[in-house]
């Protein structure tokens, strides 16, 4: 329950939009809530093995209020999302893994967590103790994804510069690397063999010059 608070409070201290705070956070840990949860996120039955569900809800009309229909409408998800986010790093720094769900019914998923009709659900979080060692999944280059100044400017030489690679380069990198140091000896045995070979050509011309 420790890490489980941890994670909460992670989201409550995340930033909302003029730190209106409109959201509630549901914590679901009964099996049958779990399940009903599973079948409303689109019957991804896989959600069932996740000891804890956080249910993170938008209370929308408080956004109206201040902030009109981009309140509503954008605003509210924004702030869903940013504590999401918030509690899914906490829970990976703490050794938990976790999953957001936002494939599900809205109507179902209300009924799941027994939430009124004047809010909504955004985000489903999945947190449990990480049973497999994922790989990291493919992203973008930040080449591809980031512009300058105004949009479709791509900044050439971003990866390179900021030695940000994608994962696929980034292993081919590290081939190369290790290949390299097999085949070559370190910086300390290239200056030995060098002063040596210096060593000896000095020894061999006071040699000869003796004669
Ligand atoms: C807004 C959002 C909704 C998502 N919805 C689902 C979902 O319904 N089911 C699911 O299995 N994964 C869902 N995911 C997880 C993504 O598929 C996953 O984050 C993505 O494949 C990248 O993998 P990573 O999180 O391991 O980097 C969702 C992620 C986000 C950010």
């Amino acid at each position: 329950m420790d890490q489980i608070g941890r994670v909460l409070d992670a989201g409550r201290l995340a930033p909302t939009a003029g730190n209106l705070q409109n959201y509630k956070v549901i914590l679901v840990r009964e099996r049958a809530g779990i399940q009903k949860i599973a079948e409303a996120a689109l019957q991804q039955y896989w959600i069932e093995t996740a000891p804890v569900i956080l249910a993170i809800v938008a209370e929308p009309q408080r956004a109206r209020q201040f902030y009109g229909e981009r309140g509503e409408k954008a605003y509210s998800i924004m702030n869903c999302a940013t504590i999401a986010e918030n509690m899914a790093l906490t829970a990976h720094a703490i050794g938990l893994a976790t999953c957001m769900v936002g494939a599900f019914d809205q109507d179902m998923m209300r009924a799941a967590v027994g939430a009124p009709d004047y809010v909504n659900v955004e985000l489903i979080l999945t947190l449990g103790y990480p049973d497999e060692k994922v790989p990291v999944p493919e992203r973008y280059k930040l080449t591809d994804m980031v512009f300058l100044e105004r949009w479709g400017a791509r900044i050439a030489n971003l990866d390179t510069s900021t030695r940000v690679w994608s994962t696929t380069v980034q292993k081919n990198l590290e081939k190369g690397k290790q290949l390299f140091r097999r085949g070559s000896k370190t910086l300390f045995q290239q200056i030995q063999d060098r002063t040596l070979d210096v060593h000896d050509k000095v020894k061999q011309s006071l040699k000869q010059r003796k004669r």
